[in-house]
């Protein structure tokens, strides 16, 4: 058996004429984080979409763990909020959550008891019996969350599950998805356009652009790639250390510190500490510039656009 709990393999999706996914191949490790980014329209949803089965690939094949996208085995292992849901006008919460749970084969009981603990998890317990339809768009998100948790699956996938929730929301959702990955070693592919957030909960990043796969690294590995070799120092004088070392690197001047840009970070560590004793500086702040998913996300789609 594969060590891999889902396998993408050439996968395409076309509308008409236009490929939207397009020879994308994938692999996810158990117990792992995997945030996938791309500018809109890139091909995240479909890509979720065709690993739930619900859209069927032009071309190529996958499974999860073992069982083809789509089949019976595959849906019991994955639990799926869609970018947007769409809710029976007539159900209440706990109905929509009891109803989720029976269609992936809970019995009635079991069903009403995972719905009821889901909405008190999610403090919805106010909103049980009102009609989802008529939520606003986060509590629909919550209940669309609740919904991919209600059979337990070992595997999440999450599209935009922080798109217009309020800030305190959003981080109950980050600090729920942690809580489930660390407790239950899940497997999470979760889209976001807030970069800043997902880099709080993915161990992977995975990139698409016109259907194209254009990165699958682990986080700290494409950071150490895109790495600048920028080091941002403070000290009790930084006009000082400004002037000492200007001429000899590019050096900017921000809000309580400096940023030198050197080739070798190393070597500028050491001067940098040699300047702050010879002038006897006291150094509040020295560290290499870690490279955030926005501009990683930015470096690498400017990148791809070069190559066009
Ligand atoms: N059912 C469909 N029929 C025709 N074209 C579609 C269909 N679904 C998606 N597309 C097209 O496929 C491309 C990829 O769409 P997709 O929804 O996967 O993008 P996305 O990466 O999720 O974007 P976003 O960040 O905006 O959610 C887009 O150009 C979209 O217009
Ligand atoms: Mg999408």
């Amino acid at each position: 058996m594969s060590e891999y709990c889902i396998e993408l393999e050439n996968l395409t999706k076309k509308f008409g004429k236009f490929t939207a996914v397009d020879n994308f191949s994938l692999k996810l490790l158990p117990g792992k984080v995997y945030g996938i980014i791309g500018p809109n329209g890139a091909g995240k949803s479909t890509t979720m979409a065709m690993i739930m089965g619900s859209l069927h690939p032009t071309s190529g094949t996958g499974n999860v763990m073992g069982h083809d996208l789509g089949s019976k085995e595959a849906l019991q292992i994955l639990g799926y909020s869609p970018e947007f849901t769409s809710f029976y006008d007539d159900m209440s919460c706990v109905e929509y959550l009891w109803y989720m749970g029976t269609l992936s084969g809970l019995s009635n009981e079991e069903a009403m008891e995972k719905a009821i603990s889901l909405i008190k998890q999610y403090e919805l317990v106010d909103h049980a019996h009102k009609k989802v339809a008529k939520f606003s768009t986060g509590m629909k998100k919550k209940v669309s969350l609740a919904q991919a948790m209600i059979h337990d699956p070992k595997i999440l996938l999450l599209d935009e599950p922080t798109a217009n929730l309020d800030p305190t929301s959003r981080m109950e959702i980050l600090n729920t998805v942690r809580t489930m990955v660390k407790d239950r070693n899940l497997t999470v592919l979760i889209s976001s356009h807030v970069l800043t957030e997902l880099e709080t909960v993915i161990d992977h990043v995975v990139m698409i652009n016109h259907g194209k796969l254009i990165m699958d690294e682990e986080i700290s590995t494409a950071q150490e790639k895109f790495k600048q070799g920028i080091l941002v120092v403070s000290c009790n004088n930084n006009e000082l250390l400004f002037e000492k070392l200007v001429g000899k690197y590019t050096v900017e001047t921000a809000r309580d510190s400096i940023r030198i840009t050197a080739d070798d970070v190393n070597n500028l560590k050491k001067e940098v500490v040699r300047v702050i004793f010879e002038n006897d500086l006291v150094l509040n702040v020295l560290h290499e510039e870690v490279l955030s998913l926005d501009l990683l996300y930015k470096q690498a789609l400017e990148g791809e656009n070069g190559n066009e």
